[in-house]
């Protein structure tokens, strides 16, 4: 397979100082959840919607691809959170649906291990995430790991990353040791916040200081290699403080990372109160937290999120580095789950009504479960690949050109001097790195990496333009728009 033909808004090219200026504005948007506005921007690219047609371009896409990722997704949640972005099912429904949803990812796996022929492809990174991986049984989670292993080769020494909510962890000291015996050697906790009043307020049960710290001791009892906490930020109402006493009681867990979420608002049961954040509460916010973190021993250059105590680890899965200094490919399982080829992007069905009805009924049928697969053009590959890229705050060069077969200097002539000389990013020996002054303008910066279709959209909301197809689009494009609006992370 090769690029698909560059549409006409992929053709035009913008004034850097203009598109960076819209990131900069559209700060809530411009981030590595790429890409943005797809019902316009990636419209030209979408493969046609027929069963038939999309098995037989997404299977084709992975002819000579012998490495890759893989993620698993469970969409299950003791409660869901007003401010998750990601793909959960209503808790109420999740008794009767565990056993389902693992036995349509059984079928799952084996779908894709025809339609690719998985068995010749090497495993460079696992990911079970969620929702919350660490819920279901364990017995589930080994069948998962068990069709790994049936379908797929695995790089010696890959590890596999799950995720857990600190209450699991805290309540369920037996089950972290299952899962450790399974061969996962990587567990990441989201503490998110211990403010309480900010818990109360987003619906979150399940971090509170006391629990955490029994959850961490459960964690460390079971002997995961590599334990990681997530902590966010961004949040309206939450004051410079409280993100203090969070940061502290993060470092104070002791994990080997500590991984830093700017909130996202699109998409999330809060999304109006995106506006009630400013970028500079942001920039004080992130100032903070790498002052703390490094006091405490902890390491990241500018613009990345994860802060790693471990000299010469990035503190992410195997599955996240490969895919943001390499742009590997990944495939990914479950409902609503998002796979990229090196010329493919799709999505799962399932992001939008959270619910498993398509999902199960393509499967059922024998179908790999895709709502949208886009055959991509050189420049929407590239957008993607170096968006992700700007998780670790910088653009592997060599990788770049390995995949592109021209370098970033060339694909991005203008933009790559416009960041020179305004001192936003510099050369490291082997990447394009973010400097302070580019991490805190990061939203301006990775924008100027988008596609010329996704700048153009940033340009029009700025200037309060449409940017949807204004006649009857509800009619056409609504079920697509609210899908794949959901689907980014
Ligand atoms: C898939 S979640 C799962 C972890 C687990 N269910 C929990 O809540 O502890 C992974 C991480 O994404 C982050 N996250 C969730 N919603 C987010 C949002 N709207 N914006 C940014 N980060 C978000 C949280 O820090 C969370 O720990
Ligand atoms: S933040 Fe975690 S526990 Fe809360 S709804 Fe999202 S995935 Fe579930």
């Amino acid at each position: 397979m090769n690029w698909n033909t560059t549409s006409a808004a992929d053709r035009q090219h913008f004034d850097p100082a203009e598109v960076f200026a819209a990131g900069l504005t559209e700060h809530h948007l411009a981030n590595t959840a790429y890409p943005i506005g797809h019902v316009t921007t990636m419209r030209p690219y979408r493969v046609m919607r027929r069963d038939a047609e999309m098995d037989r371009v997404a299977a084709l896409a992975w002819d000579g691809i012998d490495q890759l990722g893989l993620y698993v997704h469970v969409p299950f949640c003791e409660k869901r959170c007003s401010f998750c972005e990601y793909t959960v099912v209503d808790p109420k429904d999740n008794q009767s649906a565990e056993d389902t949803y693992f036995d349509l990812l059984m079928r799952e796996f084996e779908l894709w291990g025809s339609a690719i022929d998985s068995t010749r492809k090497t495993l460079i990174g696992f990911d079970i995430g969620g929702g919350t991986p660490a819920l279901p049984k364990v017995s589930n989670t080994a069948r998962v790991i068990e069709a790994a292993h049936k379908h797929f080769r695995f790089q010696p020494g890959m590890q596999i990353s799950i995720e857990t909510t600190p209450r699991i962890a805290a309540n369920e000291p037996q089950k972290m040791r299952d899962l450790k015996q399974l061969g996962i050697e990587r567990i990441s906790m989201g503490v998110q916040t211990i403010q309480p009043s900010l818990l109360k307020a987003l619906g979150r049960t399940a971090s509170a200081a006391d629990i955490n710290m029994a959850a961490r001791d459960h964690i460390g009892v079971a002997g995961f290699e590599k334990f990681n906490v997530d902590v966010m930020y961004g949040f309206a109402r939450q004051s410079l403080r409280s993100w203090q006493e969070t940061l502290q009681h993060a470092i104070d867990l002791a994990p080997e990372y500590i991984t830093l979420y700017r909130m996202r608002y699109k998409g999330t049961r809060i999304a109006a109160q995106a506006d009630q954040v400013t970028l500079d509460q942001i920039h004080a916010m992130q100032t903070l937290a790498k002052d703390m973190l490094y006091a405490a021993g902890y390491d990241a250059n500018p613009g990345k999120n994860t802060y790693s105590k471990l000299v010469g680890d990035p503190g992410t899965s195997d599955y996240l580095t490969e895919r943001v200094i390499n742009g590997t490919p990944y495939l990914g399982l479950g409902l609503g789950a998002q796979t990229l080829s090196h010329h493919t992007l799709s999505y799962n069905a399932g992001a939008a009504g959270k619910n498993l009805a398509l999902y199960q009924q393509k499967i059922e049928a024998g179908r790999l479960p895709l709502q949208d697969l886009y055959h991509l053009s050189r420049e929407a590959a590239m957008g993607k690949m170096i968006s992700v890229s700007f998780y670790f705050g910088e653009i592997n060069l060599a990788a770049f050109e390995r995949k592109f077969g021209m370098s970033v200097e060339t694909a991005f002539p203008h933009e790559v001097a416009f960041v020179i000389d305004r001192g936003l990013m510099e050369y490291t020996d082997s990447t394009l790195r973010l400097t302070p002054q580019g991490a805190q303008d990061y939203n301006g910066v990775i924008a100027l990496f988008y596609a010329p279709a996704v700048q153009e959209h940033l340009l029009k909301l700025v200037r309060g333009e449409r940017t949807r197809p204004v006649r009857g689009w509800r009619r056409l494009w609504q079920p697509e728009y609210e899908a794949l609006k959901l689907a980014t992370a």
